[in-house]
């Protein structure tokens, strides 16, 4: 008995050691990135396809990235950051590797893992030249100083390197890629959709291990922020939600002003202001690719 607790002892410890060693965090590598010529008109299309004002808006000014606004989740209330080029408490002394490995591995500079309420998983989707005109974009806003408050999360440091196992498992695959057999059009679609734009964050439900369960993709299902339920995506027409691509697009425009009903609640309102902020063009690739699921 006593051999098998030492044993039992000896496992736990090396079980700890283990995760401690692998969930370590290692500075972010610096990278040898120009960050030439940023057009800043796509990266402020980018800003509003990705919806970051949603969660990183100051509480007292809805338009302005400067974070702060308490978002709560499940593990319980974040902070999202301060987005303006302030030097202390923005993203000043940032380098554009440094947001490129947030945007794209969900990693802090300082190699620690990123809480994934910020879709990282989405956005890891996005071209490189997205994410430096988006760069390009948030550098070019007025400094705003707002310190926000931390997270309150109970063993938040253990929750960043328990991510390191929830990244490898929910981020091996869902990389989207083009499909060569489709149009411009709907892969344009497709891309804002499943990048920059994170709708299967709210719109696809969740396997056990929290990761986007791709066989149930766009099928809707409870809220990740547990705001009621989401709904499905798939056949808006055949529904009869909409009449037609052009019916959808009229909604991301103007949503409940013009009676569209379903994109008020749950986030779902933000996401439309945001939309309705996008070029036609790129709503109609959305609606294209949005009626495309059966
Ligand atoms: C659904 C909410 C949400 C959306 C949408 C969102 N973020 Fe965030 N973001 C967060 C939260 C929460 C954090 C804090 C994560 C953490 O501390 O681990 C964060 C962290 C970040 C960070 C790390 C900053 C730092 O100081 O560590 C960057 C950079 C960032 N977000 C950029 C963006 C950009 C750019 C967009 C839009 C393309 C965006 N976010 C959209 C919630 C969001
Ligand atoms: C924060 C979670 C969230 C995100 C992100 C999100 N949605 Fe939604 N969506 C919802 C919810 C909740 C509703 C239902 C709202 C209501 O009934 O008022 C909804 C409703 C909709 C509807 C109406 C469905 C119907 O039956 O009429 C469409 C279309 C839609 N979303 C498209 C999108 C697109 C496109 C994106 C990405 C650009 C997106 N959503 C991102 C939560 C989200």
């Amino acid at each position: 008995m006593k051999r098998f607790l030492q044993a039992l002892v000896l496992l736990a410890a090396l079980g700890l050691g283990l995760f401690w060693v692998m969930t370590a965090p290692v500075p972010v590598p610096q990278a040898d990135f120009k960050v030439a010529d940023a057009n800043l008109e796509n990266g402020k299309l980018l800003f509003n396809a990705g919806g970051c004002i949603s969660c990183h808006a100051a509480p007292d000014a809805r338009d302005v990235p400067s974070g702060g606004t308490p978002l709560k989740t499940p593990i319980g209330t974040l902070y999202p950051p301060n987005l303006t080029p302030d030097e202390e408490t923005g993203l000043g002394r940032w380098q554009f590797y440094q947001f490129q490995a947030a945007m794209q591995k969900g990693l802090s500079p300082d190699g620690s893992n990123l809480i994934p309420a910020f879709p990282y998983g989405s956005y890891r989707s996005m071209k490189l030249q997205d994410v430096a005109d988006l760069w390009g974009y948030l550098r070019s806003l007025p400094p705003v100083k707002n310190a926000v408050p931390p997270h309150e999360v109970v063993g938040l440091g253990l929750v960043r390197r328990g991510l390191t196992f929830w990244k490898m498992l929910a981020l091996q695959d869902g990389l989207w890629v083009p499909d060569a057999t489709q149009s411009a059009a709907w892969n344009r679609g497709a891309y804002l959709v499943n990048g920059p734009g994170h709708c299967q964050e709210c719109h696809t439900p969740r396997t056990l291990f929290m990761a986007l369960d791709g066989a149930r993709a766009f099928r809707g299902g409870p809220h990740p922020e547990g705001k009621g339920t989401v709904p499905s995506l798939h056949g808006l027409v055949e529904r009869q939600r909409y009449k037609d691509a052009a019916d959808l697009v009229l909604a991301f425009q103007n949503g409940e002003a013009y009676g569209y009903e379903h994109m008020s609640s749950g986030g779902m309102g933000e996401v439309q202001s945001n939309l309705s902020k996008l070029p036609e063009d790129d709503l109609k690739a959305i609606a294209e690719y949005l009626l495309s699921l059966k």
